[in-house]
């Protein structure tokens, strides 16, 4: 029921760890399976002195769907300014592993809300700061 890319990743994913001290961190639950991911990320400046997703890093507790969408996610996101970053959606990430099946959709949610939720958490703390 799976593409080949949605495999290919679920058996080796990119990026898949923590980040020591991250710059922004963001933890989603999937109300439908009660699955977690947590996305951290590194912010950086690029050449126009704009905030990049230098680095990148998922924990993922969650499905076969739910650890390939994380990889694709973080592969989108790496070198983005946190706007383009943002910008992604789920469909996004599902057309990039080429499709996921209807009843897993909901997975893909958690990838780009995760990555929402990471920026999210980096512009709290720098307006703390
Ligand atoms: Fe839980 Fe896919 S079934 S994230």
């Amino acid at each position: 029921m799976y593409s080949e890319k949605v495999m290919k990743l679920f058996r080796h994913p990119h990026n898949m760890g923590k980040i020591e001290n991250p710059d922004g961190l963001g933890k989603v639950g999937n109300p439908v399976c009660g699955d977690v991911m947590y996305i951290y990320i590194k912010v950086g400046k690029n050449k126009e002195g704009k905030d990049i997703i230098e680095d990148i890093k998922f924990e993922t507790f969650g499905c076969v769907a739910a650890i390939a969408t994380s990889s694709m996610i973080t592969d989108l996101a790496k070198g983005k300014t946190l706007e383009e970053a943002e910008k992604i959606t789920r469909d996004d990430v599902a057309d990039c592993l080429e499709g996921l099946p209807p009843i897993k959709m909901h997975c893909s949610n958690l990838a780009a809300d995760g990555l929402k939720a990471a920026i999210a958490d980096y512009r709290k703390k720098r307006q703390a700061k």
